[in-house]
């Protein structure tokens, strides 16, 4: 069976071909980060314009690439939430749209638990249970993972994400956007213990703050007008992955879980993989990372989740789900937590 994954819910346009449910027959990306560099962050309406314009192309170079025919898709899977609203909509309807044109099923998939299926295709023999770090632009999350359909949120973010924190950071020392990937390079030739930033909430609680971390960074630079990119990049980096390797380690240990499952875009993070595994070990716990490309926003996890829920659960979304900017992770994946107008009428 062929599932069609779809994934609009911020700035990156991605369809994704599946097969059986593991493999990745296409995974086209297309990134608006040079649309959105000049305004230092995301201008919603400007995403959804361009999501508009490109999945089209995207899914035409999907099939090529892929080898396959609009009439052997046999489902369709897309992200309707958390995200921004307007390039949610857009993704929704036109999966919507090739739904009823293909009279194929219609399955609507949580942005982080897709960001957790990244885990299924990259280690399909690790299964659940196991705690995930889900760490990305918007969301710093701590959910134990009973089973694929049981997501339970020990953790989440109070203020400021771990990739936005990078963000931050990026923009105010000029790095452009998103700044975790040339933050990444920079900090692997700098000395991060050259600056102490603080760690905040380490050792407390499962949920993270790393607003405090920001303006550290911005005080530390009034005393520092020139700073050594690579030193303070790498220093600011250290921050953050301490804080995220203790709460993992310490949730793993108190939730009695062996295995620490990282995705998001955070998690291609070269340090955090580096560092992570050793900590770990030294718990007698294993960490398992997708590939840098799985880990960052695709359609490939869109389409692995929505292939799971359909094939291995019988679920299908009535064609009245409607996208929510906020959707919560803890319970999703339950049928009662699925959303959807209960008048909808299930058309396919
Ligand atoms: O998961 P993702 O692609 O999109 C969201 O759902 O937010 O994550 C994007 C975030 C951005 O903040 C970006 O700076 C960060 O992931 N990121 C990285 C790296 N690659 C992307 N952060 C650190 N190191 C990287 N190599
Ligand atoms: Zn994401």
């Amino acid at each position: 069976m062929i599932t069609l994954g779809i994934e609009t819910s911020c700035d990156e346009t991605a369809v994704a071909l599946l097969r059986d449910g593991y493999e990745i027959l296409a995974n086209v990306i297309y990134s608006q980060a040079d649309l959105h560099a000049r305004y230092g962050g995301v201008v919603p309406e400007i995403a959804s314009r361009d999501h508009v314009r490109k999945l089209p192309y995207l899914m035409e170079e999907a099939l090529a690439e892929a080898g396959v025919d609009w009439g052997e898709i046999g489902l369709v899977g897309v992200t309707y939430g958390p995200g921004l609203i307007g390039p949610l909509v857009v993704g929704v309807s036109y999966a919507k749209g090739l739904s009823v044109a293909l009279e194929i099923p219609f399955v609507g998939v949580h942005h982080l638990a897709g960001h957790l299926f990244a885990h299924r295709l990259a280690h399909p023999d690790v299964p659940p249970p196991f705690l995930g770090l889900v760490v990305s632009g918007g969301h710093t999350e701590l959910v134990v993972v009973k089973s694929w359909d049981e997501f339970r949120v020990i953790g989440t973010t109070r203020d400021d994400a771990a990739g936005e924190a990078l963000d931050k950071l990026g923009r105010l020392v000029g790095l452009g956007y998103p700044a975790g990937p040339t933050i990444d390079s920079l900090a692997r030739e700098g000395d991060p213990g050259a600056i102490p930033f603080p760690r905040p909430m380490l050792g407390e609680g499962f949920d993270t703050s790393f607003a405090g971390l920001k303006t550290a960074a911005v005080r530390w630079l009034k005393d520092h007008p020139h700073p050594d990119l690579r030193d303070l990049c790498a220093s600011y980096l250290e921050a953050i992955v301490d804080v995220l390797v203790d709460k993992a380690i310490r949730a793993a240990r108190i939730y009695e879980l062996e295995r620490i499952v990282v995705v998001g875009g955070v998690a291609a993070n070269s340090r955090l993989r580096e560092a992570f595994p050793t900590r770990a070990a030294e718990r007698g716990m294993r960490v398992f990372f997708p590939p840098p490309e799985l880990c960052t926003d695709n359609a490939a996890m869109v389409a692995a989740c929505a292939h799971y829920r359909f094939a291995e659960r019988g679920h299908r979304d009535p064609l009245s789900l409607s996208p929510e900017a906020n959707l919560p992770l803890d319970g999703w994946g339950t049928d009662k937590a699925s959303g959807g107008d209960p008048d909808g009428k299930e058309v396919v």
